[in-house]
């Protein structure tokens, strides 16, 4: 089998990549271990900065996403039992996210692929990657048939995570690995409740963040900093909702408004970037390349922009023969990569409280907290790289 650029992945990055190089005549094929109905159920990100919307509307996939994503124009710092907001849209020129769920993209973005007759192989198993430094690197995979195949190619995408062959294959003396481990997690529910707030609040308190988001009108998320090593079972849903309403509680009276819990999970929280992001014609995007912790929700945006930078170097390669942006692809992607770890960095460390935290160390968060919501100067700053960084 044969394709000009061979994606290894269905996620946001492989999917979107994809999208945009069809719209410039060239093919793909993409290769995925799991199967289209767990991709499209698989509960994730909701939040989505401006450019990606923008980027969704503008080639032809924000259909849905225009009329059922909910712009946020702003979002809530609670903190010393109040809440201070972070006006997105004054400080930014109009700019504000949307709250959409990743897997939503991600029912829009296979739905655009099949219906234009692109080729996804759910349910096939990528073994290895060869001939990276020669013009035909190949893809070897076990199909959904179980038999073993071949994918030849120009050019290989690595949008397969961070535990996917694409990172695997970057040879160990040019790979460099940076990475940072935070000593706790994020207990993650879902729940059939009404939202206890229009916007979503981010909370500091003495026993640790929480986050109060949601996804309908009928069903919030929420999440509070855990021991990454905590298990599920031993949290009732009694037990999650007096945690939960310590945590955001203050004199200001405020409560959430309690539901049905139907999804438990815990999220390890860590940083990770390998750099180059390239190696011969094997190129990384997303997951593959990078992971953030959670808060400031970057994760989904940034293998948005990995793939923004690439379609528009795979684009001026096929078009004229130039390597140049392809070169470039590392350095330009990691630069943006750098900027939303170290926001993503900085969100937690302000927001997070680590074990053995000292009262200096509360009071210096709280001096930090008071600086961001209390100056316009760095205000904006949250709030620019909240909605996100020009992709471009
Ligand atoms: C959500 C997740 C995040 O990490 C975040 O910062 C905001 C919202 C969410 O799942 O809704």
């Amino acid at each position: 089998m044969r394709t000009q650029v061979g994606i290894i992945g269905a996620g946001p990055a492989g999917l979107m990549l994809a999208h945009l190089l069809h719209l410039r005549g060239i093919e793909t094929v993409i290769l995925e271990s799991r199967q289209r109905e767990a991709i499209e159920s698989t509960i994730r990100a909701g939040i989505l900065e401006q450019s990606t919307v923008d980027l969704m509307v503008e080639t032809g996939v924000g259909e849905r996403l225009k009329r059922e994503g909910v712009p946020h124009h702003g979002t809530i710092l609670r903190f010393g039992g109040r809440n201070h907001r972070i006006d997105f849209q004054g400080l930014t020129g109009g700019r504000v996210t949307t709250l959409y769920p990743q897997h939503e993209v991600l029912k829009d973005l296979i739905a655009a692929r099949l219906q234009v007759g692109g080729e996804i192989r759910f349910g096939t198993k990528v073994t290895a990657v060869s001939g990276l430094d020669s013009k035909q690197p190949v893809i070897h995979f076990i199909g959904a048939d179980a038999a073993d195949s071949r994918l030849h190619c120009d050019f290989i995408l690595g949008c397969d995570g961070a535990y996917g062959v694409g990172r695997a294959a970057m040879p160990d003396g040019l790979r460099q690995d940076y990475q940072r481990i935070y000593p706790f997690g994020w207990f993650g529910i879902l729940c059939k409740a009404p939202p206890s707030s229009e916007e979503l609040v981010y909370a500091r308190h003495d026993r640790g963040f929480a986050l109060i988001s949601n996804r309908t009108p009928d069903v919030q998320r929420m999440y509070f900093q855990c021991d990454p090593n905590d298990k599920i079972e031993n949290w009732s849903d009694d037990r999650i909702w007096s945690e939960l309403q310590a945590r955001v509680q203050g004199g200001d009276g405020f409560r959430l408004i309690e539901g049905e819990i139907f999804q438990r999970n815990i999220v390890p929280m860590r940083s990770y970037v390998c750099e180059p992001m390239q190696h011969g014609r094997l190129f990384l995007a997303g997951d593959a390349a990078h992971t953030v912790p959670p808060t400031g929700a970057k994760g989904l945006n940034l293998a948005i922009s990995d793939v923004f930078l690439l379609d528009r170097a795979l684009g001026h390669h096929y078009a004229t023969g130039a390597t140049d942006l392809l070169d470039g692809y590392s350095a330009a992607a990691l630069r943006r990569v750098w900027r939303a770890q170290h926001f993503s960095w900085w969100m937690t460390s302000m927001l997070h409280r680590a074990d053995g935290a000292s009262a200096f160390d509360d009071r210096r968060q709280l001096a930090e907290l008071d600086l961001v919501t209390g100056t316009v100067a760095a205000a904006t700053s949250l709030a620019q790289n909240y909605v996100g960084l020009p992709f471009g």
